[in-house]
């Protein structure tokens, strides 16, 4: 073909895409379908492609825009994007049913939520301010996301401005970005499933190449809404849908267990039919003002949960039988199996969770298994195939011994008065399995978070002896990484840095970091508001203080029998004693700081004792803090105020308060002075 003519049918294209949008964005009436607008999308953009000419004149680009996205600038979310706890079956939802009661102090009361298919894309947040579509980021560690605006803004059902008469001059739209089946099939060389797919075309450079896959999305959530006009999550989606925002069709309320079960089974089965992937249901508390009265743990919400699918399944024969050390000792059984694919990963091993689970299903080298992979989730076996197996089989005994060769043992739990039913090594860092796990577990985003030291470069660093215990990653040898195959200059110098940042660390990461058992990161927050600072802590190593400390840590919410003794073996260990001190002379702990909340308890000590009647303990606790108080465990000086439930309050902390002229506060006041 001459190049007038490509010119010409290219400069007609042009033309048409613009009516289109034109039609689309200005007079709200497509005369197009989506895939349509996309295929024509697509041949200008081969056509570019194939002569270069044509792209030098720009038009595509002043159409759909192709400023790159500046490298993926970082924007800290005006909210965190939290992630979701999981519910695998029944009774999972059922705890989560119940948690809500026990958080609100309600019971039974028939809670109504708000189903949601839980697309299985890649999340964005959208900031519209005055309704006018300002910023576009990923997810990013939740705190802080890209800016993939440039890139979202491709998304042709996306809306650029918010027309309607309610608009709030400041919202956030949190929505779920994917490809669809059918569209996916025509790129699936290129990527392992959709999610991938729809991820790498977000991530791109230049958004001329994500405008090649035509992303759709969902709207599922809001930010910061400013001023907030809404009451319901149903409400909420019906509103943003008016507005020209996709919203699922398949969300409604529902309540009741039995009702959440049979809804949960009906979108199962209509899974496959669908032309977008989900993995499971989201279910929201309806009501946000109950939302926002629940609140979240570090990084989930407590109003909501992610009720996944049942697993994807496949047979395979195991090939073996070895075990695994994790970071507190537990021995893991895990068959390496044949490599098999289940839902589009290949899976050649699975946990075998531990010891009574073999014997429970009689699991044995050579047998012929079902396997399930969920999520995430290391794959499980779920049953095993008799009439396959071998006549000359023989039971599996499982190793008394850990890989490092001391002894293991099975522990008694005091809560629950019984055997544990996992086997744990004896020892702590003396086993080299144990501390290396110990290593990753430190170098992990949510502890000292230094990026470029992975799991296995931890490994990799461990076998040459470059890394033995956490101090060492502050004293590595640099010459002799220069010598590893796959360290240049750059990475060398990207590590030095990230590990030169990871030193300023705070009070509660710390805590987490060095990996006490039974000490995750709540709990480390509960210690460091509890310490303040490394040098109270630090009297933990102190023989003489540390039964008293303990005595006191006993009072805090969240710090039970359990962890008490956790943190009183830990310190009893002489070699994690050297250990932590060697890292803490490393380091800059940071103080531990509550954000300094302004509000009705701002600067306050603030203890509970006995029942209130019409919240939890929980609740009260966190009203406190969002109001800027600062909740204790005991009566001491310090304290500002008790209050006093209604239901059983303590005696004894009463009249100490009354003779420490500390105010005492009735359950009455106390919600008069929430609501007032
Ligand atoms: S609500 C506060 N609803 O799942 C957390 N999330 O595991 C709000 N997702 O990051 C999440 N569909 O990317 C919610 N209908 C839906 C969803 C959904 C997909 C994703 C989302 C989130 C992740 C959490």
């Amino acid at each position: 073909m001459k190049k007038s003519e490509i010119l010409k049918i290219y400069k007609d294209k042009i033309k048409e895409l613009k009516k289109h949008n034109f039609l689309y964005f200005n007079k709200d009436n497509p005369k197009i379908s989506d895939a349509e607008y996309d295929k024509l999308k697509v041949e200008l953009i081969k056509l570019e492609e194939s002569n270069t000419s044509l792209k030098k004149l720009n038009l595509l680009q002043n159409i759909i825009g192709s400023k790159p996205s500046n490298n993926f600038k970082k924007i800290k979310h005006l909210k965190p994007m939290l992630s979701l706890s999981n519910a695998f079956e029944k009774k999972d939802m059922e705890d989560f049913l119940k948690k809500i009661d026990n958080f609100l102090n309600q019971q039974n009361n028939n809670l109504e939520l708000y189903s949601e298919p839980k697309i299985d894309g890649i999340s964005a947040t959208l900031i519209y301010e005055k309704g006018l579509l300002s910023k576009g980021l990923s997810r990013g560690d939740g705190v802080t996301g890209e800016d993939i605006l440039e890139n979202l803004k491709t998304i042709r059902t996306l809306p650029k401005k918010i027309n309607g008469i309610d608009v709030p001059n400041l919202i956030e739209i949190r929505c779920e970005v994917f490809i669809s089946k059918k569209d996916f099939i025509k790129i699936k060389e290129k990527f392992a499933n959709p999610r991938n797919a729809a991820g790498g075309s977000l991530r791109q450079k230049d958004p001329r190449e994500t405008s090649k896959i035509p992303l759709k999305y969902f709207a599922y959530g809001f930010g910061a809404v400013e001023p907030m006009i809404f009451t319901t999550q149903k409400e909420f989606l019906k509103k943003i849908n008016n507005w020209g925002f996709s919203t699922n069709p398949l969300s409604e309320t529902i309540s009741g267990i039995e009702d959440i079960v049979k809804q949960h089974q009906k979108i199962d089965d209509l899974r496959s039919s669908l032309d977008y992937d989900i993995d499971g249901l989201v279910y929201k508390v309806n009501d946000l003002n109950l939302q926002k009265r629940l609140g979240n743990t570090s990084n989930a919400p407590r109003w909501a949960i992610a009720y996944k699918f049942s697993a994807e399944k496949a047979l395979t024969k195991i090939k073996n039988i070895t075990i695994q050390v994790g970071r507190t000792g537990a021995i893991t059984p895990v068959a390496k199996v044949e490599p098999v694919n289940v839902g589009g990963v290949v899976v050649s091993n699975a946990t075998l969770h531990n010891e009574d689970e073999i014997k429970r299903k009689d699991i044995r080298i050579g047998d012929t298994i079902q396997i399930q992979r969920a999520g995430d989730v290391i794959p499980q076996v779920v049953l095993v195939d008799i009439s396959k197996r071998n006549k000359d089989s023989k039971k599996f005994i499982f190793p008394n011994k850990c890989l490092c060769g001391s002894l293991t043992k099975k522990e008694f739990s005091k809560s629950t008065k019984k055997e544990d039913a996992v086997r744990r090594c004896t020892k702590g860092y003396e086993c080299k399995f144990i501390a290396k796990e110990k290593l990753k577990h430190l170098v992990s985003k949510e502890a000292f978070n230094i990026e470029g030291l992975g799991k296995k470069v931890v490994e990799q660093f461990w076998d040459l002896n470059l890394i033995k215990e956490p101090s060492d990653i502050f004293n590595l040898n640099f010459d002799k990484i220069k010598t590893l195959e796959g360290w240049g200059n750059l990475s060398i110098e990207n590590l030095k840095k990230a590990i030169f940042k990871s030193k300023n660390i705070s009070l509660e990461k710390f805590i987490f970091s060095i990996g006490i058992r039974h000490i995750g990161q709540e709990n480390a927050k509960v210690l460091a508001a509890f310490f303040i600072s490394i040098k109270e802590f630090s009297k933990l190593f102190d023989k003489g203080k540390i039964s008293q400390i303990l005595i006191n840590l006993k009072e805090l919410d969240g710090i039970g029998e359990t962890q008490i003794e956790s943190i009183e073996n830990f310190f009893s260990n002489q070699m994690n004693t050297k250990i932590t001190k060697n890292l803490i002379n490393q380091l800059t702990i940071k103080n531990y700081s509550r954000k300094n909340i302004s509000g009705k308890f701002s600067n306050k000590k603030i203890m509970f004792t006995g029942g209130f009647d019409n919240m939890s303990r929980s609740e009260a606790k966190s009203l406190a803090e969002s109001n800027g108080g600062k909740v204790l465990g005991s009566v001491t000086k310090k304290l500002d105020i008790l209050v006093v439930g209604n239901s059983k309050p303590t005696k004894k902390k009463i009249d100490q308060a009354k003779e420490l002229k500390i105010q005492i506060m009735t359950e009455k006041e106390w919600n008069k002075m929430l609501n007032s």
